[in-house]
């Protein structure tokens, strides 16, 4: 088993599936770089309290909408820490946006683009230079299973979702003589504010998002030669 201490930007750490991931890798040693959209609400929160007095955390402002703080994320990161070589990607909104949307609602399938996949991509683009440099890189992509089949109608998240898992594909392709392995994480409700909604499924019954972070840890431990690439995770049969 391959293991060594990371430099990991991890988007979306506010709360949720990203919350737990940051908890866990900073528990296995990682040093770790937080992009938030409010960095004055986070300071106030419980996890902050636990980490503030850690050198290996940098919190800095991050809108996923906006190219510049992703750039500036970036640098300040590798200023920082001397090196970038690990991305987790976990910022991401969910909206019902059907297909015959009303009127107005064009403004709702241009944010999901703009978070669910410019986002993730900007950012990758912006730290690429710094992932080559370490030739065993990781980029980490909470997809879901909406971006693998699409159920119901949620026509404008399924397709960023779709999109995020094409944009992972080229992103592999792209590093993989670079030493850079991606992994897309696709699961199905998981018990988060963003499956708050949701009353088909009990909480509990739903995949908690502690156990993803548990197999973000691992995947991270593993060598270049044995990433997978995705992980679909369900928490009740889809047949
Ligand atoms: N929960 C599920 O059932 C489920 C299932 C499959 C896939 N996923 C995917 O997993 C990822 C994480 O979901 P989650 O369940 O943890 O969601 P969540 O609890 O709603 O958290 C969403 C996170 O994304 C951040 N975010 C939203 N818009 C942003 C923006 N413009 N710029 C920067 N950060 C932004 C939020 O920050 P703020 O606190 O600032 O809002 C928050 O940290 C998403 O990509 C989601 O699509 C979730």
């Amino acid at each position: 088993m391959y293991n060594q201490d990371r430099t990991v930007l991890i988007s979306g750490a506010s709360r949720g599936i990203g919350k737990c991931i940051a908890k866990q890798i900073l528990k296995d040693g990682h040093n770790i770089s937080i992009g938030l959209r409010d960095k004055e609400k986070f300071k106030k929160s419980a996890f902050d309290l636990k980490i503030k007095s850690n050198e290996n955390i940098l919190i800095n402002k991050y809108d996923a909408k906006s190219h510049l703080d992703a750039k500036k994320w970036v640098e300040n990161t590798y200023k920082y820490f001397g090196e970038i070589n690990t991305l987790i990607h976990c910022a991401g909104i969910f909206k019902r946006t059907g297909l015959n949307f009303k009127e107005g609602e064009e403004k709702d399938i241009d944010e999901l683009w703009k978070v669910n996949v410019l986002g993730p991509w900007m950012l990758t683009r912006a730290s690429w230079k710094y992932l080559c440099k370490s030739k065993n890189s990781r980029i980490i992509m909470l997809v879901s299973m909406s971006g693998k089949r699409s159920k119901g109608k949620l026509a404008g998240y399924s397709a960023t979702k779709f999109a995020l898992m094409g944009l992972s594909q080229t992103i592999r392709n792209e590093g993989w003589d670079e030493g850079i392995r991606v992994t897309t994480i696709s699961p199905s409700w998981v018990n988060t504010d963003m499956a708050s909604s949701i009353n088909s499924l009990k909480k509990k019954d739903m995949t908690q998002p502690e156990d993803i972070a548990q197999i973000v840890s691992k995947v991270l431990e593993l060598p270049n030669s044995c990433i997978p690439f995705d992980i679909p995770i369900n928490c009740n049969l889809e047949s």
